[in-house]
C-alpha cells in the first residue's frame, strides 16, 4: 500500500500526486520552503493531507532554527508558520494544523529551543497518526448510512491520498466494503485537475473496489437512469451553518442529487468545521492558475489568450446536504446546532 505522507529520518516524504496514476514517485523534503511549495503545487493535496504536510513542514523548519534563546526561536518559528499559512487559502485544516503547532510553543514557555524542536516533531507525528484513526472512526459512523448493494457517486479525491490514510468519503466506502457490503462507485473525473480520474480511480482500483470513471457532465444522466443511490464527498471547509466548500463541481452534483432525491453526504473531520465562519459565502475560494484549464499535460486545449476562470472550490448550501459524517457522529439539519454540539464535543 502506498503512503501519502510520512516523517522519515527527520525528513518529510510524500508521494508526488501530480504524477499519478502513471508514475509512483516518492519525494523527500529536507526544507520547510520546499514543503510549502509542494502544497502550493499540489504534490500533496486534500484538506487533511495539507494539514499534516503543513505540520510536518513546520516541524522540519523549526528543527533548522539557529536561535538558542526563546525570543529568537519564536520569531523564526512565526515566520515559518506564516509561510505555511500562505500556501492555499480554502482548506481550513491547514490553519487548524498550524494552530496546533503554535500551541506547542505558546503553552511551553519554559522549554528550551531544542526541547521545543522535539515537541514539534512529536506533534506533527501525532497529527498524522490521529488523522488515520479519525478516518477509521468516520468510516464506522458513515457506513451505517450506506445500504448493501449501493452505487455511490463521489467527486474529486477524498481518499487515502487526501489524508494521512484511509480517507474521509472513500473511508466511508472502504468501511462499508470491509463490513461485507457490495458497493459500486462512480468516480467523477473532476476537471480541471482530474483528481477523480487520476487519484480516486487509482486508489479504489488498488483496493479492488468496483469503480466506474465518468466525466463530470455525465452524473445527471446516471442519476436520471437510477444508477446512483447516494453521493459522498469530502470537504475543505464547513461553515457553522453547514454550508460546505469542496472541490469545484460539488455544488452541481448536490443540485442534481436533490432533483433526483438521492442522499448527499459529506464526510469530514471536526478539524474541517470552521465555527468562526457563519455562512459559506464567507469561505475564501482559491483561484488557481489558468493553465490548469487551458492545458492538459502541457498540451493546449484552448485558443491562446482566451479569458479563463479557475475557482478551485465551490460552496454547497446546507439545504442540499443530507448529513455530515464526522469522527464524533453524524450531523443533520439544523446544522448550526448539530455541528456546534459535535465540534464542541458535547
Ligand atoms: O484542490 P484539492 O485537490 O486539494 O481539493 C481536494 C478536495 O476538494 C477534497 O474533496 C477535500 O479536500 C476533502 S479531502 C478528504
Amino acid at each position: 500500500m502506498f503512503k501519502t505522507i510520512e516523517w522519515k529520518n527527520n525528513n518529510v516524504v510524500m508521494i508526488d500526486q501530480r504524477l499519478l496514476p502513471n508514475e509512483e514517485v516518492y519525494r523527500t523534503y529536507t526544507d520547510f520552503l520546499e514543503v510549502a511549495e509542494a502544497i502550493k503545487e499540489m504534490v500533496v493535496r486534500g484538506a487533511p493531507a495539507i494539514g499534516v504536510a503543513a505540520a510536518m513542514g513546520i516541524a522540519l523548519g523549526a528543527s533548522d532554527i539557529k536561535a538558542k534563546e526563546r525570543k529568537g526561536f519564536v520569531k523564526a518559528f512565526e515566520h515559518i508558520c506564516k509561510i505555511m499559512a500562505s500556501t492555499r487559502p480554502t482548506a481550513v485544516n491547514l490553519f487548524w494544523a498550524i494552530g496546533r503547532m503554535k500551541r506547542i510553543v505558546k503553552e511551553n514557555p519554559r522549554l528550551s529551543a531544542n526541547e521545543l524542536k522535539q515537541r514539534l516533531v512529536q506533534e506533527a507525528k501525532t497529527i498524522h497518526k490521529e488523522d488515520i484513526e479519525i478516518n477509521r472512526q468516520m468510516g464506522r459512523f458513515g457506513s451505517k448510512l450506506i445500504k448493501n448493494k449501493s452505487t455511490i457517486l463521489t467527486h474529486c479525491n477524498a481518499g487515502a491520498l487526501a489524508t494521512a490514510g484511509y480517507g474521509t468519503a472513500l473511508g466511508v466506502i472502504r468501511a462499508a466494503v470491509e463490513e461485507g457490503k457490495k458497493i459500486k462507485v462512480f468516480a467523477d473525473e473532476t476537471r480541471p485537475f482530474l483528481q477523480g480520474s487520476r487519484l480516486t480511480a487509482w486508489e479504489l482500483m488498488k483496493d479492488g473496489i468496483d469503480t466506474t470513471l465518468i466525466t463530470d457532465n455525465m452524473s445527471g444522466y446516471m442519476m436520471k437512469k437510477g444508477l446512483i443511490d447516494a453521493v459522498i464527498v469530502g470537504a475543505d471547509r464547513i461553515a457553522a451553518n453547514g454550508d460546505v466548500a469542496n472541490k469545484i463541481g460539488t455544488y452541481s452534483v448536490a443540485v442534481l442529487a436533490k432533483e433526483h432525491e438521492i442522499p448527499f453526504y459529506v464526510a469530514a473531520p471536526i478539524s474541517t468545521i470552521d465555527l468562526k465562519i457563519k455562512h459559506g459565502d464567507k469561505i475564501p475560494i482559491e483561484e488557481r492558475n489558468r493553465r490548469e484549464v487551458t492545458h492538459i499535460k502541457g498540451i493546449s486545449i484552448a485558443p491562446t489568450g482566451i479569458k479563463i476562470k479557475n475557482p478551485a472550490f465551490d460552496v454547497t448550501p446546507n439545504r442540499l446536504v443530507t448529513a455530515i459524517i464526522t469522527e464524533r457522529g453524524i450531523a443533520r439539519n439544523p446544522f448550526e446546532k448539530s455541528l456546534k454540539r459535535l465540534a464542541e464535543g458535547k
